[in-house]
């Protein structure tokens, strides 16, 4: 399945289970094991002021969207080799889909 639309309810859920203890999405969020994820889409990589990123993650240069976003979030260690982020990755693409979705709605 490509990137598409999906469930911003098990999105959401998702957010909760794989990503909450480590990032805050709400402006009020800041920064937590991982960095603010308020405002991520149209930012550049490694750009929250007074978050200490890996120099891989700021040096990736790309800015997240939709399409970076899912495929980051595949396999974080593949498209960011040497970041921090202890994830291994969500495999199955409508995860990714249903996440990205609520996060558009979430980070905003
Ligand atoms: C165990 C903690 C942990 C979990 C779980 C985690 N992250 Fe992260 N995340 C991090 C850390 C730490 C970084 C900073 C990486 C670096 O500097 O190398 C990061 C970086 C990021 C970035 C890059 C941000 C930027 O400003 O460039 C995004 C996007 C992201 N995480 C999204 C997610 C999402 C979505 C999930 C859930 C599917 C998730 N993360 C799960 C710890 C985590």
């Amino acid at each position: 399945m490509p990137l598409a639309k999906g469930d911003s309810k098990k999105g959401a859920g998702l957010f909760k289970t794989r990503c909450a203890q480590c990032h805050t999405v709400d402006a009020a969020g800041g920064n937590k094991v991982g960095p603010a994820l308020h405002g991520l889409f149209g930012r550049k990589t490694g750009s929250v002021d007074g978050y200490a990123y890996t120099d891989a993650n700021k040096q990736k240069g790309i800015t997240w969207n939709d399409e970076t976003l899912f495929a980051y979030l595949e396999n974080p260690k593949k498209y960011i080799p040497g970041t921090k982020m202890a994830f291994g990755g969500l495999k199955k693409d409508k995860d990714r889909n249903d996440l990205i979705t609520y996060l558009k709605d979430a980070c905003a």
